[in-house]
This record gives structure tokens, sequence and C-alpha cells, in this order.
């Protein structure tokens, strides 16, 4: 199979964030911050330090602070250039003109119907899935090496991370055939399978590297798990039929879709960072100090 250059990303991000009342009752859940950055921000220069070239949100009704945020800010830029204050800390969001491209999911039918509103802008070509609610942080990041992976073996690629066997029933699990160093053969894909019945603990942390030949699967609107229409069903049609790989990430995977991962997410990157990390340690010291004294 000859492998095409991964051009194009798809954000699904029509998600209502209910988990996140009340914070994401007026604001959407991409735009939650780990530190100072929103999420969507994360997974977006994710997938443009792996080359992406064009950016494809898949977007509903309310989330119109994520197009202003890669948008020209223009009171705001205009204000800080008059009092000459540096544009740093934005420069770089906005993107070239014409990405990203908004398509709106116009009811939540599934993460496979939210991907599959997408296919008149993928068109016939393989692309990149990212579900920003999962941040990665690794040097390169998790699509870069993944799509390392894909120059490789070509096909349709999936991230592959090990969780708890009782935590089978959150996520899209693997059943693995022969590994190859970080690649895994995929035999089977389960979406949301009991703990118990799931064929391993392999899950898939919302990063794919998929072929177009998924859209046509997807066409077919068949619901799967909890009544959507799941990508996970349409992406096992193609095992066997494609070369189908779980690729297991160097880095670090923190659940921003979860109040106790998103909160571990921001100390966890406030911690590393130079002007606020000394700041922080120096408070995490004095609460387990507390804690020791029995002060918390
Ligand atoms: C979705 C996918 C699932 C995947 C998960 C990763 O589930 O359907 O296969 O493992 O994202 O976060 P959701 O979290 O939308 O229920």
């Amino acid at each position: 199979m000859t492998k095409r250059r991964i051009r194009k990303a798809v954000f699904p991000v029509a998600g209502l964030g209910t988990r996140f009342l009340p914070a994401t009752k007026a604001m959407p859940k991409e735009m939650l911050t780990v530190v100072d950055k929103p999420l969507i921000q994360y997974a977006v220069e994710e997938a443009l330090e792996a080359g992406i070239e064009q950016i494809i949100f898949v977007t509903g009704r309310g989330k119109g602070a994520l197009e202003d945020h890669f948008d020209i800010s223009y009171e705001l830029e205009d204000t800080m250039r008059a009092r000459g204050k540096s544009l740093a800390a934005i420069d770089g969001i906005r993107q070239k003109p014409g990405s990203p491209v908004y398509v709106r999911q116009q009811e939540p039918l599934g993460l496979g119907h939210a991907v599959w509103c997408a296919r008149e802008i993928v068109g016939d070509e393989p692309f990149a899935v990212l579900l920003p609610d999962e941040l990665m942080v690794g040097t390169p990041g998790f699509i870069a090496q993944m799509v390392e992976a894909y120059n490789d073996v070509g096909g349709n690629i999936v991230g592959a991370l090990e969780v708890a066997d009782s935590e089978t029933d959150k996520y899209g699990i693997i059943s693995p055939g022969k590994s190859d160093g970080r690649l895994t053969e995929v035999t089977a894909l389960i979406e949301k399978p009991k703990p118990g019945t799931a064929p391993s603990n392999l899950m898939i942390p919302g990063r794919y590297i998929l072929q177009p030949e998924v859209m046509r699967i997807l066409e077919r609107q068949e619901k799967g798990a909890g009544g959507e229409i799941q990508l996970t069903d349409a992406m096992a049609q193609l095992i066997g039929v494609q070369p189908f790989h779980g690729f297991t990430f160097d880095g670090q995977r923190y659940d921003c879709g979860d109040k106790a991962g998103y909160i571990q997410a921001n100390l966890a990157l406030a911690w590393q960072r130079e002007d606020i990390g000394p700041s922080v340690r120096a408070f995490a010291e004095r609460l387990l100090q507390g804690r020791r004294e029995g002060a918390v």
C-alpha cells in the first residue's frame, strides 16, 4: 500500500462537556485551560508539530469561542501593540488563511458521526483524528510519533495505552496480535466492553491515523455501544482489509475529560514551568507538610 502523507487532522469538538458543569455551561469544554493554554490549543499544536497542514474542527452550537481563539483578536492585539506590550503569548495561534476549517455536527450522534461530518473536507486521503480531552505530553508529541510509525507500516494506526482492568467500559479496547517495538497488530476493536469481558486492557486514547475508506463505512450510520455511531465499530471493519496497528506512546497522558485528570494535568505542567514551578512546588510541599502535621 502506498503511504500518502498525513496533511489533515480532524478535531471533534461538538461535545457538550456535561462532566465539567457548571464550568462548561456557557463555554466550550475545549477552552478549559491547563495552566494558561486551552486544551484545544495543545491538541492543535501537537498536530502542527506532526506536519499537519489543515486543521478541521467538527463543531456545534455554542462553540464560537473556539473560532475566535484561532482568529485575529483585533482589539486586543491593537491595544497591546499601542501600549508596547509583547504579543509573544498569542503569536503563532492564528493559522494560515483557509485553516482551520469548521463543519457543524448538528446532533450529538456519536464520535463516528462527528468524524463523518468532515468527509467532504478530508476527501480521499488519510487523515489524523485528535480528541482534545486527552492531553498528551511527549517529545515529540503523540501524533508526530504516530506519523513516524505510519511512514513505516502505513494503513490505520490508533494510540494504544494500558488502563486498569476495571476501566475498560470507558474506552475503545484493542484485541492485540503480534507486537514489534511500539507497534502492535490489532485483531479486533470493541467499544466500551464491560470489565471481565474485554479482550485486553489496551485502550484507544483519542489519537488516530485513518484511511479515507473509514468514511464509506461510517456512511452506513450503524449504531453501536450506547446507541451511538461509533468510530471504533467502523474502524473494526477495516481490520484484515487494510494494515491496522496500535501504537504505544512514549510520553504522558492526562485524561482532561475527567476532573481528577484535569487537575493532575494542571499540577504536572505547572510543576515543570520555569516561571511558576518554584512557587507551585513550594505550595505543594506546604500542603504535604500540613497533612503530615494533621492540619489538612
Ligand atoms: C471516545 C471513543 C473511545 C476512546 C475514548 C478516548 O469515547 O469512543 O473509543 O477510547 O474516546 O478518550 P468517549 O470518551 O467519547 O466516550
